[in-house]
Protein backbone atom coordinates (compact mmCIF):
# COMPACT_ATOMS: atom_id res chain seq x y z
CA UNK A 1 0.00 0.00 0.00
CA UNK A 2 1.72 3.07 -0.94
CA UNK A 3 1.41 6.42 0.84
CA UNK A 4 0.84 9.89 -1.28
CA UNK A 5 1.16 13.48 1.12
CA UNK A 6 0.53 16.47 -0.43
CA UNK A 7 0.85 20.26 0.50
CA UNK A 8 -0.21 23.63 -0.23
CA UNK A 9 2.61 25.82 1.24
CA UNK A 10 6.33 27.09 0.57
CA UNK A 11 8.24 23.76 -0.24
CA UNK A 12 11.37 25.28 2.16
CA UNK A 13 8.76 24.73 5.14
CA UNK A 14 7.60 21.40 4.48
CA UNK A 15 10.93 20.12 3.83
CA UNK A 16 11.96 21.44 7.05
CA UNK A 17 9.70 18.77 8.92
CA UNK A 18 10.26 16.00 6.88
CA UNK A 19 11.78 13.09 7.67
CA UNK A 20 15.90 13.14 7.55
CA UNK A 21 16.57 10.71 5.23
CA UNK A 22 13.43 9.33 4.03
CA UNK A 23 13.14 10.40 0.55
CA UNK A 24 14.77 8.05 -2.21
CA UNK A 25 14.46 10.23 -6.01
CA UNK A 26 13.85 14.02 -5.87
CA UNK A 27 12.01 14.88 -9.28
CA UNK A 28 11.36 18.47 -10.11
CA UNK A 29 10.70 21.33 -12.36
CA UNK A 30 11.17 24.18 -10.33
CA UNK A 31 10.20 27.60 -12.37
CA UNK A 32 13.25 28.78 -14.52
CA UNK A 33 12.89 32.41 -13.71
CA UNK A 34 13.25 33.73 -16.95
CA UNK A 35 10.23 36.22 -16.16
CA UNK A 36 12.65 39.08 -15.84
CA UNK A 37 15.02 37.67 -18.46
CA UNK A 38 12.51 37.67 -21.02
CA UNK A 39 10.65 40.68 -20.17
CA UNK A 40 13.43 42.64 -20.81
CA UNK A 41 14.01 41.07 -24.35
CA UNK A 42 12.25 42.88 -27.28
CA UNK A 43 10.63 39.54 -28.53
CA UNK A 44 7.29 37.89 -29.07
CA UNK A 45 8.50 35.00 -26.43
CA UNK A 46 8.83 38.47 -24.04
CA UNK A 47 4.68 38.89 -24.30
CA UNK A 48 4.54 35.91 -23.10
CA UNK A 49 6.44 35.57 -20.03
CA UNK A 50 4.64 38.78 -19.44
CA UNK A 51 1.75 36.67 -19.32
CA UNK A 52 2.15 33.28 -18.23
CA UNK A 53 5.06 33.75 -15.80
CA UNK A 54 6.27 36.98 -14.89
CA UNK A 55 2.65 37.77 -14.04
CA UNK A 56 2.35 34.45 -11.63
CA UNK A 57 4.68 35.79 -9.25
CA UNK A 58 7.04 32.29 -9.45
CA UNK A 59 9.29 33.48 -12.18
CA UNK A 60 10.78 37.10 -11.93
CA UNK A 61 13.16 36.98 -8.87
CA UNK A 62 16.40 38.61 -9.50
CA UNK A 63 19.35 36.82 -10.33
CA UNK A 64 21.14 36.44 -6.63
CA UNK A 65 17.50 36.06 -5.20
CA UNK A 66 17.14 32.50 -7.30
CA UNK A 67 20.46 31.35 -6.37
CA UNK A 68 19.70 32.05 -2.60
CA UNK A 69 16.29 30.36 -3.17
CA UNK A 70 18.42 27.42 -5.16
CA UNK A 71 21.16 27.43 -2.65
CA UNK A 72 17.77 26.69 0.17
CA UNK A 73 16.08 24.24 -2.05
CA UNK A 74 19.66 21.87 -1.87
CA UNK A 75 20.15 22.92 1.60
CA UNK A 76 16.80 20.94 2.56
CA UNK A 77 17.10 18.24 -0.32
CA UNK A 78 20.16 17.69 1.29
CA UNK A 79 18.68 16.49 4.66
CA UNK A 80 15.67 14.77 3.24
CA UNK A 81 16.98 12.77 0.82
CA UNK A 82 18.59 9.07 1.24
CA UNK A 83 22.91 8.39 0.81
CA UNK A 84 22.74 7.28 -2.38
CA UNK A 85 19.09 8.99 -3.53
CA UNK A 86 18.81 10.42 -7.05
CA UNK A 87 17.60 13.96 -7.77
CA UNK A 88 16.73 14.80 -11.34
CA UNK A 89 15.88 18.62 -11.79
CA UNK A 90 14.54 20.06 -14.57
CA UNK A 91 16.06 23.87 -15.71
CA UNK A 92 16.83 26.23 -18.85
CA UNK A 93 19.77 25.33 -20.20
CA UNK A 94 20.95 29.06 -19.01
CA UNK A 95 21.03 28.10 -15.45
CA UNK A 96 22.49 24.78 -15.48
CA UNK A 97 26.51 25.95 -14.50
CA UNK A 98 25.34 27.88 -11.47
CA UNK A 99 22.81 25.22 -10.33
CA UNK A 100 25.33 22.56 -10.81
CA UNK A 101 27.84 24.59 -8.24
CA UNK A 102 25.15 24.73 -5.95
CA UNK A 103 24.22 21.29 -5.50
CA UNK A 104 28.06 20.36 -5.38
CA UNK A 105 28.25 22.65 -2.37
CA UNK A 106 25.46 20.68 -0.37
CA UNK A 107 26.94 17.08 -0.93
CA UNK A 108 25.01 16.11 -4.60
CA UNK A 109 27.69 14.41 -7.23
CA UNK A 110 26.91 15.33 -10.49
CA UNK A 111 26.47 12.94 -12.95
CA UNK A 112 24.63 14.24 -16.26
CA UNK A 113 23.17 17.07 -18.35
CA UNK A 114 20.07 15.81 -20.42
CA UNK A 115 17.84 17.06 -22.84
CA UNK A 116 14.22 16.56 -23.23
CA UNK A 117 12.95 17.51 -26.90
CA UNK A 118 9.92 17.86 -27.91
CA UNK A 119 8.70 16.46 -31.15
CA UNK A 120 6.02 18.82 -31.94
CA UNK A 121 7.05 22.55 -29.86
CA UNK A 122 4.83 25.44 -30.84
CA UNK A 123 6.18 26.74 -34.61
CA UNK A 124 7.10 30.03 -32.85
CA UNK A 125 8.45 32.72 -35.34
CA UNK A 126 10.03 29.60 -37.34
CA UNK A 127 11.17 31.48 -40.47
CA UNK A 128 13.48 34.02 -38.85
CA UNK A 129 15.27 31.44 -35.78
CA UNK A 130 15.64 28.06 -34.37
CA UNK A 131 12.65 26.97 -32.80
CA UNK A 132 13.01 26.32 -29.24
CA UNK A 133 12.30 22.95 -28.21
CA UNK A 134 14.61 21.83 -25.85
CA UNK A 135 14.71 21.67 -22.35
CA UNK A 136 17.43 20.63 -19.92
CA UNK A 137 17.13 18.28 -16.84
CA UNK A 138 20.23 17.62 -14.43
CA UNK A 139 20.81 14.23 -12.70
CA UNK A 140 22.58 14.17 -9.20
CA UNK A 141 23.64 10.82 -6.38
CA UNK A 142 23.91 12.57 -2.75
CA UNK A 143 26.98 11.20 -1.50
CA UNK A 144 27.67 8.59 -3.46
CA UNK A 145 28.86 8.16 -7.20
CA UNK A 146 25.97 5.92 -8.12
CA UNK A 147 22.29 5.32 -7.39
CA UNK A 148 19.70 2.98 -8.58
CA UNK A 149 20.11 2.97 -12.31
CA UNK A 150 17.62 0.07 -13.47
CA UNK A 151 18.75 0.11 -17.21
CA UNK A 152 18.59 -4.32 -17.39
CA UNK A 153 21.33 -3.59 -19.69
CA UNK A 154 20.27 -1.43 -22.01
CA UNK A 155 21.78 1.74 -23.04
CA UNK A 156 20.22 5.32 -21.87
CA UNK A 157 21.15 8.27 -23.90
CA UNK A 158 21.10 11.10 -22.02
CA UNK A 159 18.42 12.72 -24.43
CA UNK A 160 14.64 12.07 -24.35
CA UNK A 161 12.13 13.00 -26.88
CA UNK A 162 8.30 12.82 -26.33
CA UNK A 163 5.62 15.26 -27.71
CA UNK A 164 4.54 18.18 -25.87
CA UNK A 165 1.71 17.48 -23.64
CA UNK A 166 -1.11 16.58 -25.18
CA UNK A 167 -4.19 18.32 -24.65
CA UNK A 168 -5.94 15.28 -22.99
CA UNK A 169 -3.40 15.50 -20.06
CA UNK A 170 -3.75 19.33 -20.10
CA UNK A 171 -7.37 19.01 -19.85
CA UNK A 172 -6.40 18.29 -16.14
CA UNK A 173 -3.46 20.14 -15.43
CA UNK A 174 -4.30 23.63 -17.19
CA UNK A 175 -0.61 24.20 -15.95
CA UNK A 176 1.88 27.02 -18.09
CA UNK A 177 4.58 24.61 -18.19
CA UNK A 178 2.77 21.16 -17.13
CA UNK A 179 5.28 17.79 -18.37
CA UNK A 180 4.14 14.74 -19.85
CA UNK A 181 3.36 11.98 -18.05
CA UNK A 182 5.53 10.03 -19.95
CA UNK A 183 8.53 12.14 -19.29
CA UNK A 184 8.12 11.67 -15.56
CA UNK A 185 7.65 7.56 -15.96
CA UNK A 186 10.92 7.48 -17.37
CA UNK A 187 12.91 8.77 -14.58
CA UNK A 188 10.69 7.07 -11.93
CA UNK A 189 11.16 3.94 -13.84
CA UNK A 190 14.99 3.98 -14.11
CA UNK A 191 15.79 6.11 -10.77
CA UNK A 192 13.48 4.27 -8.12
CA UNK A 193 12.06 0.89 -7.17
CA UNK A 194 8.33 0.43 -6.47
CA UNK A 195 7.21 0.50 -2.46
CA UNK A 196 10.13 3.75 -2.68
CA UNK A 197 9.16 7.36 -2.33
CA UNK A 198 9.55 10.33 -4.69
CA UNK A 199 9.13 14.32 -3.52
CA UNK A 200 8.31 16.71 -5.75
CA UNK A 201 8.19 20.11 -3.83
CA UNK A 202 7.82 22.13 -6.88
CA UNK A 203 4.63 20.06 -8.32
CA UNK A 204 2.50 22.41 -10.11
CA UNK A 205 -0.62 20.22 -10.98
CA UNK A 206 1.00 17.37 -9.92
CA UNK A 207 2.52 15.46 -13.08
CA UNK A 208 5.03 13.46 -11.21
CA UNK A 209 2.44 12.15 -8.69
CA UNK A 210 0.03 11.16 -11.28
CA UNK A 211 3.64 9.03 -12.47
CA UNK A 212 4.64 7.61 -8.88
CA UNK A 213 1.27 6.56 -7.83
CA UNK A 214 0.40 4.73 -11.28
CA UNK A 215 4.30 3.19 -10.78
CA UNK A 216 3.51 2.54 -6.97
CA UNK A 217 5.81 4.47 -5.78
CA UNK A 218 5.03 6.66 -2.39
CA UNK A 219 4.85 10.23 -3.14
CA UNK A 220 4.99 14.02 -1.74
CA UNK A 221 4.22 16.48 -3.20
CA UNK A 222 4.41 20.12 -2.66
CA UNK A 223 3.04 23.03 -4.20
CA UNK A 224 2.82 27.41 -2.74
CA UNK A 225 0.24 28.34 -5.18
CA UNK A 226 -3.71 27.08 -4.01
CA UNK A 227 -4.96 26.89 -7.46
CA UNK A 228 -2.27 24.34 -8.71
CA UNK A 229 -2.54 22.63 -5.65
CA UNK A 230 -5.91 21.76 -6.01
CA UNK A 231 -5.71 20.69 -9.22
CA UNK A 232 -3.01 18.81 -8.81
CA UNK A 233 -5.01 16.81 -5.88
CA UNK A 234 -7.58 16.04 -8.01
CA UNK A 235 -5.50 14.57 -10.70
CA UNK A 236 -3.56 12.73 -7.79
CA UNK A 237 -6.60 11.68 -5.39
CA UNK A 238 -9.42 11.49 -7.99
CA UNK A 239 -7.48 10.76 -10.87
CA UNK A 240 -8.25 13.13 -13.24
CA UNK A 241 -6.00 12.04 -15.66
CA UNK A 242 -6.12 11.99 -19.54
C1 LIG B 1 7.47 24.70 -13.45
S1 LIG B 1 6.10 24.55 -12.41
C2 LIG B 1 5.90 22.79 -12.20
C3 LIG B 1 4.98 22.18 -13.23
C4 LIG B 1 4.79 20.68 -13.04
N1 LIG B 1 5.98 19.95 -13.44
C5 LIG B 1 3.60 20.13 -13.80
O1 LIG B 1 3.74 19.19 -14.59
O2 LIG B 1 2.50 20.66 -13.61
C6 LIG B 1 6.75 25.07 -10.88
C7 LIG B 1 5.74 25.22 -9.77
O3 LIG B 1 6.43 25.54 -8.55
C8 LIG B 1 5.56 26.31 -7.74
N2 LIG B 1 6.39 26.99 -6.72
C9 LIG B 1 7.17 28.09 -6.87
N3 LIG B 1 7.81 28.39 -5.72
C10 LIG B 1 7.44 27.43 -4.82
C11 LIG B 1 7.78 27.17 -3.46
N4 LIG B 1 8.61 27.97 -2.80
N5 LIG B 1 7.24 26.10 -2.85
C12 LIG B 1 6.37 25.28 -3.52
N6 LIG B 1 6.01 25.49 -4.80
C13 LIG B 1 6.54 26.53 -5.46
C14 LIG B 1 4.87 27.24 -8.73
O4 LIG B 1 3.65 27.73 -8.21
C15 LIG B 1 4.70 26.33 -9.96
O5 LIG B 1 3.41 25.77 -10.02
Amino acid sequence: MISINIYNDDCIEVMSRLENGSIDLILTDPPYNLGNFMKNRDTNLGKMRKNFFGDAGWDDMDFKEWEESMNRFFDKSSNVIKTGGSMIIFMSILKVETLIKIAETHGFYYKTTGIWHKTNPMPRNMNIQFVNSTEAWLYFVYKKRTGTFNNDGAMYHDFIETSVTSNGERRYGKHPTQKPEILMSHFIDLLSNPGETILDPFMGSGTTGVAAKKLDRNFIGIEIDECYFKIAKSRINEDKQA
